[in-house]
């Protein structure tokens, strides 16, 4: 059978697995909400008619985590089922215990999306099967053949959950075996897997499941692809093509000036008849076309860039039909840094309120999104200071950085000037002299053959660290004690050795 569906397959006995088991067995206590966990946001719908247990829905932190919850939401809330959300930095284990004791005191069937699977050994050893959903798609610790009823993963069909398929791809599917009508949630899907940089490579192109995934969202037109200069779409032209182009050109890059006579040369107005500055996309198709060509002439010809370089210069949009051309975050790619920006700043619920079209929650999230980049360039200011040297590694350990953002500013840094030759490691402070780790590895790494997923496991496994780390080759994280730092630090440094040394 075709991976694709084996996988489906997989989904509908799930999806029978959770209706059997909310449907049976006798409830207490219904009406009352789980105990308050910390970084928790509810959104809530109880509505317990058909059904006896209500669903406690657990998602991850990030975009596509909650771009997940918010097809969950959507899914749910179709079928009348009663469900509550709470969104997790990550899933450790003291929040599987809270779990455990939500489950026996509130009846709850708990659906876990966008992890799950780094932890499948300690839920099944806290939990019963029969209490708990996973829909993942990060690497399982070990691939069973055949997976249990209730984990629902991708590499268990040898299909790649890095950049075939995002957690919300994996709920996107799920939700439409649950009900067709939530193909109007493929865009969603779309702007998780963008918030996981699935399409992170020249053209911006997806691939495996989510092109089909995208392929659907376009036949709906719920997404409209636009290739165009990859400068903001938004902001005034000049502050555009002086701040945003993503290759540096001489006489463009920073110049006011440059640019003026730029769009002069080639008569294109950067404001209209009221004086208003125009956007990229205040520009006609042939205006559109100029802009493009003539900045490609520049580049090339007049300041020899590369040919490699200059397809930089044109990307994909995927633009949002559902949200007003006008502003920013019709833009997928844009929408997905918002919600990003909302979990990291603790408004989850504005982000996935956003996303679902409420409009009052769009204006208070594009306001976090402002504030969430000021608090970034300041963290990534001091952090560059905190960079220590090891043979293998680079650490970075920075008291005044959030372990929300601590993540963000690994992958900034690593994709910054820092060399390109080895991982860097970041460390910031959590609850209870915990830290919480981020690694990241750029290109040149992985093609060596780094996998920082398995050099956290490993690391953490050797240390007898209780909480489970993982993730993928470029990006996983971990949670250590504060005294475990140093051995911790040199553990990493081994097994980075052991993979690239
Ligand atoms: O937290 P951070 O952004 O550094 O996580 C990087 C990747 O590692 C994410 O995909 C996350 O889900 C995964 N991760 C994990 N287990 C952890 C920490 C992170 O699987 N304990
Ligand atoms: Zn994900």
């Amino acid at each position: 059978m075709i991976p694709l569906n084996e996988l489906l397959n997989a989904m509908q006995k799930a999806k029978d697995f959770l209706f059997a088991q909310i449907e049976k067995g006798a409830s207490k206590n219904q009406d009352e909400i789980a105990p308050n966990l910390q970084k928790k946001v509810s959104l809530q719908h109880f509505d317990s008619s058909r059904f006896q247990k209500n669903i406690h829905i657990y998602s991850h932190l990030d975009a596509d985590g909650l771009s997940a919850a918010a097809i969950m939401a959507k899914m749910f809330t179709r079928e009348n089922i009663g469900f509550q959300i709470t969104i997790l930095n990550q899933l450790e284990s003291q929040y599987i215990a809270t779990i455990a004791e939500e489950i026996s005191k509130y009846n709850r069937f708990i659906v876990l999306t966008d992890f799950g699977s780094g932890q499948y050994e300690i839920l099944k050893e806290k939990l019963k099967t029969t209490d708990f959903l996973i829909l993942d798609h990060h690497k399982p610790e070990k691939i069973d053949n055949p997976p249990e009823i209730n984990h629902i993963n991708p590499y268990f069909y040898d299909i790649r959950g890095e950049d075939e398929i995002s957690g919300a791809g994996i709920c996107y599917l799920f939700s439409k075996i649950m009900n067709e009508k939530n193909q109007d949630l493929a865009a969603l899907a779309i702007v998780g897997a963008i918030g996981d940089m699935q399409n992170n490579n020249d053209k911006s192109e997806f691939k495996g499941i989510n092109q089909k995934i995208l392929q659907e969202a376009m036949n709906d037109r719920k997404i409209i692809l636009e290739k165009n200069i990859a400068i903001s779409r938004t902001r005034p032209l000049i502050q555009s093509l002086i701040y945003s182009l993503p290759l540096e050109i001489e006489g463009l890059s920073g110049s006011y000036d440059g640019v003026v006579q730029f769009l002069n040369r080639i008569n294109i107005q950067a404001t209209d008849e009221l004086n208003h500055s125009r956007t990229l996309i205040d520009l006609s198709e042939m205006e559109k076309k100029t802009l493009t060509n003539a900045l490609i002439q520049y580049a090339l010809v007049e300041k020899g860039i590369s040919t490699d370089d200059i397809k930089k210069l044109v990307t994909t949009f995927y633009i949002l039909t559902d949200f007003d051309p006008k502003i920013s975050v019709s833009d997928a790619r844009e929408m997905s840094s918002l919600l990003n920006a909302c979990g990291r700043r603790g408004k989850q619920g504005v982000g996935i309120a956003a996303l679902l079209g409420n409009a009052e929650a769009l204006t208070d999230a594009m306001s976090e999104k402002k504030d969430y980049k000021k608090e970034l360039s300041r963290a990534i200011q001091s952090a560059k200071k905190q960079i220590r040297e090891y043979e293998y590694i680079r650490t970075v350990y920075d008291n005044t950085i959030d372990e929300r953002i601590i993540g963000t500013i690994c992958s900034i840094l690593i994709h910054s000037d820092l060399q390109h030759d080895k991982p860097l490691i970041a460390f910031a402070d959590s609850d209870n002299h915990f830290l919480k780790v981020s690694s990241r590895a750029n290109r040149e790494l992985l093609d060596k053959g780094l996998d920082l997923g398995i050099v956290m496991r490993k690391a953490c496994q050797q240390l007898k660290i209780q909480n489970p780390a993982g993730g993928h080759p470029p990006a996983a994280g971990a949670k250590i004690k504060t005294a475990h730092l140093k051995d911790f630090i040199e553990k990493v440094n081994e097994f980075v050795k052991e993979q690239i040394g």
